[in-house]
């Protein structure tokens, strides 16, 4: 094959497998196997690694998996993000339209105010139609290239029919999640965090605090196919561009929505700044119906021209500014402080309130997080508080009005006992939270660790909802998950329990139905065939992930043996080490445990390794980790194998840890500098082989 020839082929195969990529991870339905994508891409790699000079900078390629980037490349701006002024004055707001209305010496101006969102700026490139780059805010002079994650958002689009757009042009926007999306995602993350068996410290840190923090987390993530599973949406609110198609701001928004795009909603044109009060007025209460957060308001003047004349301050434009909404206080009174014991045993402090309408909706409740922000508080009994609603969406109590106070009132002290099971609670060194340490008897824990163990990673009994899983543990049927082998039809079908709904804080009956019951039977039958690791993971043991279960079940093989390890044993195994070796040996010594696992053995689950048939494991790579790069004798993914069942492990990209870069045929320049830049021995498959042999 010629250059040429190859050309045309990279560029038809790049596109093609763009298009399968798209259709793959953003629209969920894929148009060709994986088979023929794997296929062609083999035959895209090929010809890359042949004409180096041929590949395109987003070449599907150079993602693993849908869309790794190993980092973001920093671009330049164009035209520089500038931030706006902004203000909380309604009077600053006048004086703006003050300074604009002398700078013109005009007697009127025309305005577009518009919601601003609160989410992250994003400067998006058009050349023929076509989206080329998509650039974070950064510092505003330049930032990073998230194109590959920008794409993964249904609402931009891609490429756009044809239109009276200019050749080349940036549109910027906001990026932003959904209130609803947030909420679902965040509550899936800490049941992910959970099962890894963080504490409640370190979940609450590590959990989004609100929709622009997840949005911006997500946005800065190296793989577009993750992106992809968490919905961004965005709004583009500004056209920038040399050619210039229309006069007016707001005729640049209407023009935008024609190519394609979908613009801000409710931009308004203004002709007087009672106009814009009106507008800032109505949407104070308005947001609270929106379906994501906004902070504000953005007012800029309309026409073009006028904007020029009114030019830039060092920092922002002249002729735009931006009214902040304060977040919304209301002051009530505190009833009592309640404990809530989350899954793990963790405490959280509640506030019950004298009900509050604020910001549209009516409070009742504010968490008092910890110990630590009660006594920062210092909250007394019938105190008066403060409740707000920032960013966050649980409101919070941010002080208290001491003068309300009644001189005979009593300070609140944390509570010493489990309120579900009268525990003594116990603070660890060093944390904030409170747990309640009765891990085997104390209902929140008890029924977390059943709706853990028939998760979808674990057992995967999917026909037993949060809710049957609550009434079958209030009816007394089930109390682990040993239980949940031993249910039958006769003691389930017309069964009947009360339900409780959080948020709208209602209770309803519900009766098992005969079909329900069938079904729920049978997915806990299925689930004696799940492989052993993942039974392993599913008992809930603390800091057991799925990583650690699949480790821990290789080395072991059977659960018998893994119970009679010791902690030494275990700490020894690569990456394992003596926190987890300590709560492994603290499960097994546990008695109840113990006949819990008999239990399981009786019912038929599996806990040992079945072995693949003819498939030995060995440990003679003993956890060093390996890059299979290139091609060879055998597929990529036998060598693979041989590398698991060799007690090696497999790893996606070149690292200072990387023990061994196994270098096929047309392995690319790039990884082969890496290596040896980073000194990683480079092997061939034949030494590779003489490894394991
Ligand atoms: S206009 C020069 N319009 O607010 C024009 N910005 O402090 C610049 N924002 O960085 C932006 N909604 O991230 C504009 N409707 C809107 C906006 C908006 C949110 C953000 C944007 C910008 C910041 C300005």
């Amino acid at each position: 094959m010629n250059e040429l020839e190859a050309k045309i082929r990279i560029d038809q195969l790049t596109h093609q497998l763009q298009q399968h990529n798209y259709n793959y991870y953003i629209l969920s339905q894929p148009t060709v196997s994986d088979f023929d994508f794997d296929q062609q891409l083999k035959e895209l790699e090929a010809l890359e690694n042949q004409f180096p000079n041929l590949v395109h900078p987003d070449s599907p390629t150079r993602k693993v998996g849908g869309g790794i980037t190993k980092e973001f490349v920093q671009v330049k701006h164009k035209y520089p993000m500038l931030s706006l002024g902004n203000t909380y004055s309604e009077q600053e707001l006048q004086d703006f339209d003050e300074r604009v209305r002398k700078g013109l010496g005009q007697e009127k101006v025309e305005y577009v105010v518009e919601l601003k969102f609160d989410g992250l700026a994003i400067s998006i490139t058009y050349e023929n139609g076509k989206l080329v780059r998509a650039v974070t805010r950064g510092d505003g002079v330049q930032g990073d290239d998230v194109t590959l994650n920008v794409k993964t958002i249904k609402t931009i689009p891609h490429q756009l029919p044809p239109g009276d757009y200019p050749d080349t042009f940036e549109i910027r926007g906001e990026i932003l999640m959904h209130r609803k999306t947030f909420e679902s995602l965040n509550e899936a993350y800490r049941k992910e965090l959970e099962a890894k068996g963080y504490d409640e410290d370190e979940i609450r840190e590590r959990l989004y605090k609100n929709p622009r923090n997840f949005a911006s987390g997500t946005l800065k993530m190296q793989d577009s196919a993750e992106v992809a599973k968490r919905p961004l949406d965005c709004f583009l609110y500004f056209v920038n561009s040399e050619q210039q198609v229309v006069e007016t701001h707001f005729a640049s928004l209407q023009k935008a929505q024609q190519w394609g795009f979908q613009t801000g909603p409710f931009a308004r044109v203004c002709h007087s700044i009672d106009e814009v009060m009106d507008f800032v007025h109505e949407f104070d209460t308005k947001r609270e119906t929106l379906s994501y957060d906004i902070d504000g308001v953005v007012l800029k003047v309309n026409n073009y021209a006028q904007q020029q004349e009114l030019g830039f301050t060092a920092k922002n434009p002249r002729w735009a500014i931006s009214y902040k909404y304060k977040a919304q206080s209301a002051l009530t009174q505190l009833q009592k402080v309640t404990y809530q014991v989350g899954r793990t045993g963790a405490i959280t402090p509640v506030a019950n309130l004298t009900p509050v309408v604020l910001a549209g909706t009516t409070v009742k409740r504010a968490s008092l997080y910890n110990a630590d922000e009660m006594d920062r508080l210092d909250l007394f009994e019938g105190d008066w508080v403060f409740v707000e609603k920032g960013g966050e969406i649980i409101p919070k109590i941010t002080a208290v009005d001491v003068s309300k106070r009644q001189p005979d009132a009593h300070k609140i002290v944390y509570q010493t006992q489990c309120p579900e099971c009268g525990t003594t609670l116990v603070r660890k060194e060093g944390e904030v939270v409170h747990y309640c340490p009765n891990e085997t008897g104390c209902a929140p824990q008890l029924i977390g660790k059943i709706e853990h163990f028939v998760g979808r990673k674990a057992m995967n009994i999917d026909s037993l909802g949060e809710e049957t899983i609550t009434g079958l543990y209030t009816k007394g049927l089930i109390s682990t998950y040993a239980d949940l082998y031993a249910l039958t039809a006769e003691q389930l079908i017309g069964l009947e329990f009360e339900t409780y709904n959080e948020k709208k804080d209602t209770y309803s009956k519900r009766s098992l139905q005969e079909k329900s019951v069938v079904n729920m039977l049978q997915g806990i039958e299925a689930s004696k065939q799940v492989p052993f690791e993942r039974v392993l993971f599913a008992l809930g043991i603390r800091m057991v992930g799925e990583t650690v279960a699949k480790k821990l079940a290789r080395h072991f093989i059977t659960l018998d043996k893994l119970a009679a390890a010791s902690k030494e044993e275990i700490a020894g195994i690569y990456e394992i080490g003596e926190k987890i070796a300590e709560q492994v040996t603290r499960f097994f010594a546990d008695e109840v445990n113990v006949k819990i696992c008999e239990r399981l053995n009786h019912y038929g689950l599996q806990l040992e390794v079945v072995e693949e048939e003819g498939v030995e494991r060995t440990n003679k790579l003993g956890g060093k980790s390996f890059l299979v790069s290139g091609t060879f004798t055998l597929s990529r993914d036998e060598l693979k194998k041989m590398i698991e069942v060799n007690g090696g492990r497999n790893v996606g990209s070149i690292s200072k840890s990387l023990n061994y870069l196994i270098a096929g045929d047309k392995m690319g320049p790039e990884k082969l500098k890496k290596a040896t830049d980073l000194n990683i021995p480079i092997i061939s498959e034949e030494e590779f082989k003489a490894m394991v042999e």
